[in-house]
Order: structure tokens, then C-alpha cells, then sequence
């Protein structure tokens, strides 16, 4: 049996996966690059770029800059589908976003908040917008805001569930129970929620769920439910490829079940990270002094913040584990190895065929 493509407009990847973005640098050129060779959708993060300590004052121009950068060197990588993906928090989204666009890339997707004014942001209706959502309601906010205000509608929803890595678009509360919120169930709200829309712009528009999907039995799950293809992140961290330090990959492989647990991020949501020294030394002294010398996130105030997120996250990113906040989803205790992208895609889509083939 054949694996079926992913279309998002014009553009078709050869399989149907999308490799999540990840902030602060953890998903930059190289990992989207190798993921888009693959046939997939790489996606680079635009959250936290620059020289963040010596860019100061000059954050918004340094960090625009730095994404201009990557998303050039992973065009010299591949001529795959490549996508950025945005934070509705960060300060100066709409600089990055106008930044990207002119860098040529295709597919912008959009999280940590819902995007009501993206359309404005992006006029062109040849880029493709990709909000993500983590419920059927937030999607037709955004639907019935975007088809009033711009005429305009999605051209895919990444649906993603509590089991995501990074920031959660759930509740505390809705967290402590994952059991009602499972991609099972939230996806077919959101297929009938899409469907009006896709009548009134005679267009499809798919739905790439996302969140704790581990194998290709959990991908062939999905594309029975209905998703156009699958979003995965946790488990590219683990590859060579992936942008960040050998120290951050090999925490997720030390990593037991028990570590992996929630915490409040100056984001304003909730967010899936690793036990550690850092999140331990932070609960013991409840603050730590933040100093900012730039404005990087809407919703954060220095004096109030308990931490310098953007800080904690470049930490981890460098290796510098123990100081760091290590992102991840809840599946990244299951994760043993390292290979490289081509290994890993080889792998899901092996086992995405049996699968399928065992269950047509
Ligand atoms: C280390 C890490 C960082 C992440 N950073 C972001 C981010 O900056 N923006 C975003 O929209 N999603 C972010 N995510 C979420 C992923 O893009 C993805 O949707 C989610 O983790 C999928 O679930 P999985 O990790 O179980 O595959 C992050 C996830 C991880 C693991």
C-alpha cells in the first residue's frame, strides 16, 4: 500500500510528515533541511535567533536577521518544502513574519496564540498560513475572523494535543487529565469544524495532527482518523542533524518517565520539559533575577518573570544542561538513540507501510 502525500495548497511533500518546529534554535537549517531532502516538511524556528547577549537593545534587527540567515543556508541544503514557524508572543512576530516571506518561504505557521490579524500580515495568497490549534473552537474563531475580516481562510490546521513537547495550548487542569483531550478525540470536532470552509473557499483544507505521536502505528492511526499527515518533534531531537548540542539529545536519552513534567512558562502557558538542576533550583529559590535588555516576548515583564526563558532555553540549547530548560515531549523518555534524519524517516515510514497494510 501506498503512502499518501501531504498537500497543503500547491506544494506536496512526499510523505505525509511535518517536522515541528522547535524554539530556540533546536530546529533551525540543518535539521529542517535534512527532514525537507527526506520528502517531509522541515521547519525551521524563527523564536529566539541572534547574538541574544551582545544584541541588547538591538534584539529585533539582530534576531531578523539571524532568521534571514538560516532560512538561506537551508535553501542551499534542499530545494524540499521548507516552513517557518512563528510564536504569537514574541514582540516582533510581524518583523519576522514579513522578513520570512520575503526570504521566499511558502508555509507559515503560527502558534502560542491565535493568529486573527495573520492574514494582514501576509497578503500574498501564494503563502500558505498554517495556524496551529489545540481545539475544533479555536479553529473556527480563527475561520470565521479570517473569512469575515480578509476573505480570506486556513490552508492547513496542525492540531496539536497535550502530549506535545514545548508550549501547551491546554489548562493545568486540563493537563492533569490527557485522557480527554487525546488527538483521538479532538480531531474529528475539528475535521467538521473545517469542512463549511472548505465548501465556501472550494479548497481543502487538511489538518496535520500533532503531539506524542511516537511510530508509524500512530501515524497510520491518524491518517484513519482523517489527518492529512502527522506533525512529529520530539523524535527529531534525537538525530545528528537536529540544531541542537549532543548534551541537550543525550538528556532525552537519560531521561525516565517520571522526569518529564509540566511547568509554567513567563509565555503565559503551561510547557512539557525535563526534570533538572535548572527547574529544581527554581522551585527551591521561586524567582531568579531577571535582567532584560531587550523585550523579546508581548507577556513578559522582567521584574514579575521567574525566569529569563529565553535564556534557560539558549542555555539548553548550548549543552549547558544543568542551567538549561530542556523542552520535550512526553514521549522522549521512549527514545534511545541518535540517528540521523534519513534513518529515522526510513524507520516511520517502514513501519507507517505495515501498518497500513495490516489495517487498509
Ligand atoms: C524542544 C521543543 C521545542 C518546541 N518549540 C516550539 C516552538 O517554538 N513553537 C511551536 O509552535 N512549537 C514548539 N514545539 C512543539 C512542536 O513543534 C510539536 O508540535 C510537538 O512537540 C509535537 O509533539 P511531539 O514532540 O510529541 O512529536 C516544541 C517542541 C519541542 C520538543
Amino acid at each position: 500500500m501506498s503512502i499518501p502525500t501531504l498537500r497543503i495548497g500547491d506544494l506536496t511533500a512526499t510523505i505525509p510528515l511535518v517536522q515541528g518546529g522547535m524554539g530556540v534554535r533546536v530546529s533551525l537549517a540543518s535539521l529542517a533541511a535534512a527532514v525537507a531532502e527526506e520528502g517531509g516538511i522541515g521547519t525551521i524556528s524563527s523564536v529566539g535567533l541572534g547574538d541574544l547577549e551582545r544584541g541588547g537593545r538591538d534584539y529585533e534587527r539582530v534576531s531578523q536577521a539571524a532568521l534571514r540567515e538560516e532560512i538561506r543556508k537551508a535553501r542551499k541544503m534542499t530545494d524540499g518544502i521548507l516552513a517557518v514557524n512563528f510564536m504569537g508572543a514574541l514582540s516582533n512576530v510581524e518583523d519576522l513574519v514579513r522578513a520570512t516571506v520575503e526570504e521566499g518561504i511558502r508555509l507559515v505557521v503560527f502558534g502560542a496564540g491565535l493568529p486573527m490579524r495573520l492574514p494582514s500580515m501576509v497578503p500574498d495568497p501564494g503563502v500558505h498560513l498554517v495556524p496551529i490549534v489545540s481545539s475544533a473552537r479555536a479553529a473556527e474563531l480563527i475561520l470565521r475572523a479570517w473569512a469575515k475580516r480578509y476573505q480570506r481562510t486556513a490552508d492547513a490546521f496542525i492540531l496539536e494535543g497535550p502530549l506535545a513537547g514545548g508550549h501547551l495550548g491546554f489548562s493545568p487542569t486540563e493537563l492533569q487529565q490527557p485522557e480527554d483531550y487525546t488527538l483521538d478525540k479532538l480531531l474529528p470536532p475539528l475535521l467538521d469544524t473545517v469542512k463549511p470552509y472548505e465548501e465556501k473557499f472550494e479548497k481543502r483544507i487538511p489538518v496535520i495532527a500533532a503531539g506524542g505521536i511516537y511510530d508509524g502505528r500512530d501515524i497510520a492511526r491518524m491518517l484513519k482518523l482523517g489527518a492529512a499527515g502527522v506533525q512529529m518533534a520530539t523524535r527529531f531531537v534525537c538525530t545528528w542533524e537536529c540544531d541542537a548540542a549532543r548534551e541537550f539529545k543525550e538528556a532525552y536519552l537519560n531521561a525516565t518517565e517520571e522526569d518529564i513534567v509540566i511547568i509554567k512558562s513567563p509565555v503565559g502557558l503551561p510547557g512539557r520539559a525535563l526534570q533538572n538542576r535548572f527547574l529544581q533550583n527554581l522551585e527551591a529559590a521561586g524567582k531568579q533575577t531577571v535582567h532584560c535588555p531587550y523585550r523579546c516576548l508581548t507577556a513578559c515583564k522582567a521584574s514579575e518573570a521567574r525566569f529569563c526563558i529565553a535564556k534557560a532555553l539558549l542555555n539548553a540549547y548550548r549543552g549547558d544542561v544543568e542551567h538549561g530548560l530542556i523542552f520535550c515531549g512526553q514521549n522522549a523518555h521512549r527514545i534511545h538513540t541518535i540517528v540521523s534524519v534519513k534513518e529515522l524517516i526510513a524507520e516511520l515510514m517502514d513501519e507507517l507501510r505495515t501498518a497500513l497494510e495490516e489495517n487498509p
